[in-house]
């Protein structure tokens, strides 16, 4: 069923704590949950219904007599609930081992685990599974000790001991209350690197990482990370750890990330365990980023949760914008953080971008949803991210920081929503460019789509005025045909064309404030007049990003090469190239013609390279083309060939045209010295292996075999996983014998690393596609006796980067890759349709696909949606895309 926004009520009932105890078994666990329940008298007079999914139920006992009850699909009904606070108690068992799901109680390895958010704690036993319950929670685990020595849940530690000669127990108690949500439990046979820290309150802390016996080695980054997110949040929000204890648990089989459980989180392997030899730089940084982002829901998520789902990204686009902050603070040096950045906003148009301009398009807080699970989206996390962020722009940074204390102050225990959110920042700063545009602003969480903003200058050289004009237009999306403009901060610079920064003066003012600020477009069309202009301008727009938006600002080649040359912001810097290089891709494209790059651009391109004073980190951003999905964001009409086609060809001509500066810059960032995955060396390691990628490109043109050599040797040598898997892609995109090889010597030395064999399988899934080759190879993947639907890592790591990350080996004239992408669709539905509806997401923007792509790609949907026994999650999400014809 469709469920509405506007539809919430508050609960007829409240539960205040639960006393919960498992008797854990794989093929059957016995729970047993006793709760304090509350009438919620501001509601209507109505039955006590709870969840419930996949459980056995055995008795149901209120005040400790039986109660009669009914089961309506999946709700637990009981009519006659008593007026006063009563105890209810609840038995049911469920089956772990038969979980493939992986929502709710599951086995892994031998070990149990618990994914909880967003409604699998009704899979673990009946409950008022909604994130405005907020109760105390005791928990008893009982166990084999031998197979499970290792019983952990939320809290502290309470009671552990013998039970008989093969069980044991262990009781833990949750001191703040939670949803249901953020429940967890853990038993197995793991083992733990500790950490005690004091923290500027003065009190003590045991920090806990759990993970296999052999792992141990591979969490000293994630120790670290927690230990500085710990020592951030207190700096920068003034807010502490409030537990004794904070555990982080490692798990194999996990369909997302990781998961900020209260005091227990629990994290796929692959963003927790790294090591130089096993893990990429950007694997450390996005471990940093993670642990980071699960620490932070302990303030953003747990302490002040969501009242309802709707309000998902109250929680997500907070901590995702608190964990970016971080990682730009981590990064420390001015272009480093710019470095962070551009990879944000790289990320947030390869997937959000797309996504809200496709059929599952939404507002960051969307208005009705059939499975939540699909809403834990781009939009939700990344683009509520940006909001947060454009917050921040509007008040300032300590402006922002008053908010956040308002907002704990109000809302501290609380289950809220977005707009008590947007009311504690505006309360907190009144009178600013946010507090007087509240209403306007919060337009940002009700419609979806991206705006586009336009931008064309005009210069008076007599007046010496400069006038800019902003406007924007809000195309429709599914269900919302026409929209109200937004607020939109445009922070901006003004440069001469020699490069000069000028001095920013409005008409109106006394004197120039600056030579960067923020103008704010809250109507559909504004002008902004500079005076005492002394030069004709390039303007330089939407600095740092300054807000989620299409930015069509008209400049010519010419004026962004002046910002490409001499823009203070690193940012705009890297867009101007950017914005080069799109506009020569857009016009093959568009044209049909093939792409010849111009001496300007390749010059450009060359002293970018060249520079002296540029960090490798930047430059490898700089000289990195433009992603396919972002490209297709600007045509009408996708050919997914066209544009890849195009791609290759500029890629192509820069390896060639470039090779002696990539030869130079190769070998100019070898890293000395023991690993470390900072800014500055990662920085040097991307930009080598980019240049190596050149190289080995540039080889198969010309026939060189010197550097396909030197790739191998790379390869075979390499002191870390960053420089191997860098070698080894190059040889995969270009270099069909040696590849060969090397994927066959990879494979052997780590067979027995699972994290290093799915990023096997991921190479050859995004492998450059060479006459259907590659596609092929995928096809053959599939019976490789390491391949599995069932781990969804491995699953992503070879289907997923084929239909989401190959768009060339994927959309193909004879339809066998939509084929292809409907057969496993099919298949991980029936095992696990969380990770199935990822999935079918890859056919979001199939209306915008050219022919005979779009034809086929229909032709799977609907095979598709003619499946009668489709999970809810696949079906919302395969209907909205017909819907989208
Ligand atoms: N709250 C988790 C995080 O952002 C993600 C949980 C996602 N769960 C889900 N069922 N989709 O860190
Ligand atoms: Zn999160």
């Amino acid at each position: 069923p469709l469920i509405r926004r506007e539809d919430y009520v508050a609960p007829a009932f409240w539960i205040r704590t639960v006393d919960i105890s498992f008797d854990l078994d794989p093929a059957k666990t016995l729970v047993i949950s006793k709760m304090k329940v509350e009438r919620n008298t501001a509601v209507p007079h109505g039955p006590l219904r709870l969840h419930g999914e996949e459980l056995q139920l055995l008795r149901v006992l209120i005040n400790g007599e039986s109660v009669s009850f009914r089961q309506e699909g999946h709700e637990l009904v009981i009519e006659a609930a008593p007026d006063a606070d009563f105890t209810l108690e609840v038995r049911n068992t469920c089956a772990p081992e038969k979980n493939t799901a992986l929502s709710g109680l599951y086995t892994s390895g031998g070990s149990f685990f618990t994914q909880c958010e967003a409604e699998g704690f009704r899979r673990i036993t009946y409950f008022l599974d909604r994130p405005d319950v907020m109760a105390v929670y005791t928990v008893t685990l009982r166990a084999d000790k031998t197979k499970y020595p290792v019983l952990l849940s939320n809290g502290n530690l309470a009671d552990s001991g013998e039970l008989d000669a093969t069980r044991h127990f262990a009781v833990w108690h949750d001191p703040f209350p939670k949803p249901s949500y953020l429940f967890a439990l853990v038993a197995g046979d793991l083992v733990a690197r500790e950490q005690r820290i004091t923290t500027r309150a003065g009190r003590d802390h045991l920090l806990q990482v759990f993970v296999r016996r052999g792992d141990l080695e591979k969490t000293e980054h994630a120790m670290n990370s927690l230990v500085a997110s710990i020592v951030w949040d207190e700096a920068r929000f003034k807010l502490p750890l409030d537990l004794e204890r904070f555990m982080i648990v490692g798990v194999s089989d996990f369909n997302m990330g990781a998961m900020e459980n209260k005091g227990l989180n629990i994290f796929n392997t692959s963003a927790l365990l790294a090591s130089p030899a096993t893990a990429t730089d950007a694997d450390f940084a996005r471990i940093e980023a993670i642990v980071a982002h699960e620490y932070f829901h302990n303030w953003t998520g747990n302490r002040v949760t969501c009242r309802d789902w709707f309000q998902l990204s109250l929680k997500e686009g907070l901590t995702v914008f608190r964990d970016q902050e971080f990682s730009m603070d981590m990064a420390a040096a001015p272009s480093a953080r710019a470095v962070c950045r551009i990879q944000d906003v790289r990320q947030l148009r390869a997937m959000q971008f797309p996504e809200d301009s496709g059929a599952m398009a939404h507002p960051v807080r969307p208005d009705s949803y059939v499975e939540i699970n699909n809403f834990y989206t781009a939009t939700v996390y990344d683009k509520g991210s940006e909001v947060v962020r454009m917050y921040q722009t509007l008040v300032g940074r300590a402006g922002f920081e008053a908010g956040m204390k308002l907002y704990f102050e109000r809302h501290d225990g609380q289950a809220v929503t977005c707009d008590d959110f947007a009311q504690a920042i505006a309360d907190a700063n009144p009178g600013s460019a946010l507090a007087t545009r509240l209403e306007a602003f919060k337009r940002w969480y009700s419609q979806a789509g991206t705006p586009h903003l336009k931008a064309r200058g005009t210069y008076d050289a007599t007046a010496q005025t400069y006038t800019l004009t902003l406007s924007q237009t809000n195309p429709p999306s599914p269900g919302q045909d026409s929209k109200l403009a937004q607020v939109i901060p445009v922070a901006m610079g003004l440069l001469s064309h020699e490069g000069q920064v000028l001095p920013l003066q409005l008409q109106g003012e006394t004197e120039p404030a600056g030579t960067d600020r923020v103008l704010v477009l809250d109507q559909s069309a504004q002008s902004f007049v500079f005076v005492n202009v002394t030069a004709d301008p390039v303007p330089s727009l939407l600095r740092g990003f300054s807000a989620p938006v299409l930015l069509d600002d008209g400049l010519t080649d010419a004026e962004l090469l002046v910002l490409l040359k001499h823009d203070t912001d690193a940012f705009n810097r890297w867009e101007a190239g950017q914005r080069l290089s799109l506009n020569r891709i857009l016009a093959a494209v568009r044209s049909g013609k093939p792409l010849v790059l111009d001496g300007a651009y390749i010059e450009a391109m060359r002293s970018l390279l060249r520079h002296p004073q540029l960090d490798s980190a930047f430059k490898e951003l700089a000289l990195t083309l433009p992603g396919e999905a972002y490209i297709a964001e600007q045509l009408e009409v996708i050919d997914p060939q066209a544009i890849h086609a195009a791609v290759d060809a500029a890629q192509n001509q820069l390896a060639h045209a470039l090779r002696d500066d990539w030869v130079a810059a190769f070998e100019g960032n070898q890293v000395s010295g023991g690993y470390q995955p900072d800014p500055v060396q990662s920085g040097k390691r991307s930009l080598a292996n980019l240049a190596l990628a050149m190289l080995v490109l540039d080889a198969k043109r010309s026939g060189d075999t010197v550097w396909p050599g030197r790739a191998y040797q790379r390869f075979k040598d390499a002191g870390n996983m960053t420089d191997r898997l860098g070698a080894l892609s190059a040889l995969v995109n270009a270099h069909a014998e040696l590849a060969e090889p090397a994927l066959a010597r990879f494979h052997q030395q780590f067979k027995d690393e699972a994290l290093v064999v799915d990023k096997w399988f991921a190479l050859q899934g995004r492998a450059a596609e060479r006459d259907g080759k590659t596609f092929a190879r995928v096809r053959q993947l599939l019976q490789h006796p390491d391949f599995s639907l069932k781990n969804p890592n491995r699953a992503r790591s070879l289907i997923f980067s084929l239909c989401m990350f190959n768009p060339a080996a994927f959309h193909r004239t004879d339809a066998a890759g939509y084929v292809f992408w409907a057969d496993q669709l099919l298949a991980l539905d029936a095992i696990n349709p969380q990770i199935a509806g990822r999935l079918a997401r890859v056919m979001d923007r199939w209306t915008k696909l050219a022919e005979p792509y779009r034809s086929a790609a229909r032709e799977a949907i609907v095979r598709v949606a003619a499946k009668a026994e489709l999970s809810s999650d696949v079906r919302e999400i395969i209907e909205r895309a017909l819907a989208s014809d």
